[in-house]
């Protein structure tokens, strides 16, 4: 019965061509510029849509993607595409047309827009009618759990501070192993650049050799302390130059003074100017004394350190240094840009025949479920672990591991943890009973971070 449900909605989306939640498209276009995505390298066709695009920046752009832009232009001549993904906002859209028909690249089509670019996805009637058996993929490596690794001491270094004077370190970005010590040593890195995107990124300068700031001692015991405490954490898994495929943007090891490395934005996290709570953290007590912003203490600094006030004072330091002020990072809560998106979602109501059928069966929508929540309708979205996955009033939660299969729509009946699944709520016992009529919040991911179906049902 569920099948030929789906079935209905699938005939349905086809029909009335549903264009998911596109703002309206402005009349003012300055052209078009058709293109390869160096990402996906799939063609995309953008048109500049708004009245704050001149010519010349809307050239500049269409060159930016090796192209020249065709003035006049749009893309209404592609009719075989995946969707939509508008970019910037109502006075300068980037309105991009999503080229193809192959229906199993959906789910990241989506996602590009969503996570990379910040974008609104409205899905063509090739997407919106998603059979979700057959899209899991996100373009991405599945996100590994943290674990907790404990090691002896390498040879030479003191006793460590767990059982039997073993070193005990989570496998997690936000964690950090004792002082003094190396993370990559006692942890893997493997599993780290599972939980976020990784990728090679250059530094805000060449700014590697010879600054004479170095030649104070007190600034370089600051910069020296500040590295020791870098390479005790995960940061290093990706900002370091033993990241495999090149570093992320700033890097503890670069040669001279790395802090030059820092753009702006990132200095101004390390300094605590924008909150960055949304990244998770551990409690410090399990963290080895090392602790960051959480959104409850959003001024404190990104960095996991076990000083905060140090941390801050040298960063603040290099943002006077570069003559930057405070007040130009007005009160955000969005420092964790996608991350914070998700955290701070207000969702609407399922329009679509997502939630609980009267049979107890769970439908969603846009791909497989590792992770499915089903919460009170006032609880927040969650967020990243370790302390933001679980917020108040989680009915029913559980978790696919990293190396099992997603589970697809309308195979799942409410309160039933699928066999190979952990349940984390509730951890004991089973499921409470929904309340007919009552509204109660749907929340399934594809992956940590990458939700498919956020929305409220009624139950039967
Ligand atoms: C799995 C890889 C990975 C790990 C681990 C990681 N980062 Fe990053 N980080 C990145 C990537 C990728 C970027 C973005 C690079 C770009 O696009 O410029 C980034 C960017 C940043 C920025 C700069 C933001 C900006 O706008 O300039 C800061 C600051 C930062 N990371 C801090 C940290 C800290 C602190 C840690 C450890 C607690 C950490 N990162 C761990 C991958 C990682």
């Amino acid at each position: 019965m569920n099948r030929i449900y789906l079935l209905v909605l699938a005939v349905f989306s086809v029909a009335c061509g549903p264009k998911g939640p596109l703002p309206a498209k402005p009349a003012e276009n300055v052209g078009r510029c058709v293109y390869t995505n160096g990402f996906s390298k799939k063609g995309e066709c953008r048109e500049y849509r708004g009245s704050k695009w001149t010519e010349a920046t809307a050239t500049a752009d269409c060159k930016d993607q090796n192209k020249t832009i065709e003035l006049g232009g749009t893309c209404a001549e592609f009719k075989e595409t995946l969707g939509e993904c508008v970019l910037g906002a109502a006075d300068k859209y980037t309105w991009i047309t999503m080229i193809g028909t192959d229906a199993t690249t959906c789910a990241s089509t989506k996602r590009g827009c969503e996570f990379f670019g910040g974008g609104v996805f409205g899905p063509s009637a090739v997407c919106g009618a998603l059979d979700p058996d057959t899209s899991t993929g996100t373009g991405l490596p599945t996100f590994q759990w943290p674990e907790l690794a404990c090691k002896d001491p390498l040879p030479g270094e003191p006793a460590g501070k767990g059982p039997n004077g073993q070193v005990c370190t989570w496998e997690m970005i936000s964690a950090a192993t004792e002082e003094g010590r190396h993370f990559e040593d006692y942890a893997s890195c493997d599993r780290v650049r599972t939980q976020r995107p990784y990728y090679a990124a250059p530094t805000e300068l060449d700014a590697t050799v010879d600054d004479p700031r170095m030649a104070d001692p007190a600034y370089a015991a600051e910069v020296n302390w500040i590295k020791t405490q870098i390479n005790a954490t995960a940061c290093v898994c990706c900002h370091s130059t033993k990241a495999p495929e090149g570093s992320s943007n700033w890097y503890v090891d670069q040669p001279g003074n790395f802090l030059n490395g820092f753009f702006k934005r990132g200095l101004a996290m390390g300094a605590g100017w924008i909150d960055t709570g949304g990244f998770g953290t551990f409690p410090v007590e399990q963290n080895n004394g090392f602790h960051r912003a959480t959104p409850q203490t959003p001024t404190e600094t990104i960095f996991v350190t076990t000083d905060q006030a140090r941390v801050k004072r040298i960063f603040e330091a290099e943002l006077v240094h570069r003559g930057i002020t405070r007040d130009q990072f007005p009160a955000q809560s969005y420092g964790a840009g996608p991350l914070d998106d998700q955290r701070l979602y207000q969702a609407s109501d399922c329009d679509n025949g997502e939630g609980v059928a009267a049979d107890g069966t769970v439908n969603w929508r846009l791909g497989a479920a590792r992770y499915l929540y089903v919460m009170e309708a006032t609880s927040s979205p969650p967020g990243v672990p370790p302390n933001l996955d679980m917020p108040e009033g989680v009915l029913w939660r559980f978790d696919v591991p990293w190396t099992g299969a997603a589970v697809p729509s309308g195979s799942v009946t409410y309160g039933v943890s699928p066999e190979g699944t952990t349940q984390k709520a509730p951890l004991m016992g089973t499921a409470p009973a929904l309340v007919s009529g009552k509204k109660y919040y749907l929340y399934v991911l594809a992956d940590i971070a990458q939700p498919n179906t956020r929305c409220f049902f009624t139950a039967p």
